[in-house]
């Protein structure tokens, strides 16, 4: 293939919860992550805040309901959706009411719903100004070698690293669509789910006015401050009320041209400075 997603500057737009209780987790979001919209649409709840969007809906725990990632034009959009058609993708029948009309969505092989699509305008103009846009997502998965030909080979996403048991298999790997490490990353696990979303905040300064902020309101970090092997990037972790693990990450690699590299599965490679959380 000779185009991929890289070209067309996709980025991690929204991401849809499943929850049985989507209030109390609204309401989590909007005091802690700094979302000043919220809606109740078509039995979704909706919180927003400058470049970040969540939502939540009746369901399951620890489930993503969909995806959403946004490109820069209806061009861009146009041409990659004609490319995945040209390779068989096949477009769902479903309608991301955060997208404009030419939006689509897929399936990926574990039955994640991944919506294309341009963002649609908003008049709400948001106060706080901390800059904290939504920017990876990561799922596990039974089948990574599926997931990473998927993600890489049918949809054009770039991989940019991969983490390897000792005995050879995969056991991670980060894709991009976009200028930064990833946005897109999947662990093989027991289990098909999400693994973690994450925030980048962009410095050392932001990561501790948060441990502070979370400090101050009683919410533990669960793990970090640290830094990745793959992506280089600072990072703690908080959990919501559901236990979604929630990330927020700082300097995070910009890749240019380079090939992947591979990495050990071990401690050290999921945080160079201590205590790494291996997923299998
Ligand atoms: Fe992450």
């Amino acid at each position: 293939m000779n185009l991929n997603a890289l070209q067309f500057g996709f980025n991690l737009d929204h991401i849809a919860l499943e929850s049985p209780n989507p209030k109390i987790l609204a309401n989590f979001y909007k005091k802690f992550l700094m979302m000043e919209f919220q809606e109740q649409r078509d039995k979704e709840l909706i919180c927003e805040g400058k470049d970040r969007k969540i939502i939540f809906k009746k369901g399951v725990k620890n489930k993503l309901a969909y995806a959403g990632f946004t490109c820069r034009n209806k061009e861009n959009l146009v041409k990659f959706k004609k490319l995945i058609i040209s390779n068989n993708v096949e477009i769902l029948d479903f309608n991301n009411i955060h997208f404009e009309n030419e939006s689509f969505t897929i399936i990926d092989p574990d039955k994640n719903k991944i919506s294309f699509g341009l963002r649609k305008k908003t008049n709400f103009s948001f106060k706080n100004k901390f800059c904290m846009p939504l920017q990876h997502l990561t799922l596990s998965t039974k089948n990574i070698k599926k997931f990473e030909h998927f993600y890489n080979n049918i949809l054009g996403f770039k991989i940019t690293d991969r983490v390897i048991h000792q005995n050879g298999s995969l056991a991670t790997c980060f894709l991009t669509s976009n200028h930064e490490h990833h946005t897109i990353a999947c662990f093989k696990s027991h289990q098909i789910g999400v693994d973690h979303h994450s925030y980048e905040v962009g410095t050392w300064d932001n990561i501790k006015i948060l441990c502070d902020f979370f400090s101050e309101n009683n919410i533990k970090i669960m793990w970090g401050p640290g830094r990745h092997g793959p992506g280089n990037n600072l990072f703690i972790f908080v959990e919501d009320p559901d236990k979604n693990w929630i990330e927020f990450s700082a300097e995070l690699e910009l890749i240019d041209d380079r090939n992947y590299k591979e990495w050990p599965q071990c401690e050290k490679t999921l945080n160079l400075w201590g205590k790494g959380i291996l997923r299998s």
